[in-house]
């Protein structure tokens, strides 16, 4: 084997998951940022976690707020995906920019994108310094699914998304 750095070794990694981090802002609307680095935690209590950098405007929404759901998001809005993960909510209205159709969830106030394979509506327990990332650490509320979505993932590190096949 031939020694290489971490972003390389994500690079081998591929496809990675994809999901869209939806947030609530002061305005009640919904802001949408691309997270690769999101993983199950527990199935007792049903838990997850992602990482995300110090500077994101998503962390600060649910630092402040404690709520957050977290999606899959389909094929359909893959350059809506990456254009999420390429602008900040803190000057930007994604949703408008990017066209991304939204529909309500059951129990929550954040709204998600239409084409979403999966849901986990959340409420944030504990929040831990990693590096240059905060560790969100999530109690599952609520799980939607939608089989005729077909899932989007990381390619090549994080620079396309597409489905897995
Ligand atoms: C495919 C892809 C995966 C990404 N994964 C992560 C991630 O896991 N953690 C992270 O902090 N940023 C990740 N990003 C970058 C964020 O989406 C980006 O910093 C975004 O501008 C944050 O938006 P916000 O400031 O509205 O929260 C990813 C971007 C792309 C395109």
């Amino acid at each position: 084997m031939n020694k290489i750095n971490l972003p390389q070794a994500a690079k081998l990694t591929s496809p990675n998951p994809v999901s869209l981090v939806c947030t609530q802002k002061p305005d009640g609307s919904t802001n949408l940022a691309t997270v690769s680095w999101w993983t199950y935690l527990s199935f007792n209590p049903n838990m997850i976690g992602y990482a995300m950098a110090k500077t994101s405007y998503s962390g600060e929404m649910v630092r402040n707020n404690k709520k957050v759901i977290l999606t899959i998001p389909g094929t359909e809005i893959a350059e809506a995906v990456m254009g999420c993960g390429s602008t900040t909510g803190r000057d930007t209205d994604k949703v408008a920019q990017f066209g991304i159709e939204l529909t309500e969830v059951e129990g929550s106030d954040i709204k998600i994108p239409v084409h979403s394979r999966v849901a986990i509506v959340c409420s944030m327990k504990e929040y831990h310094e990693v590096g240059d990332h905060y560790l969100y650490i999530c109690d599952v509320e609520q799980v939607y699914g939608n089989e005729v979505e077909e899932a989007l993932f990381a390619w090549n590190g994080y620079s396309q998304v597409r489905p897995a096949k």
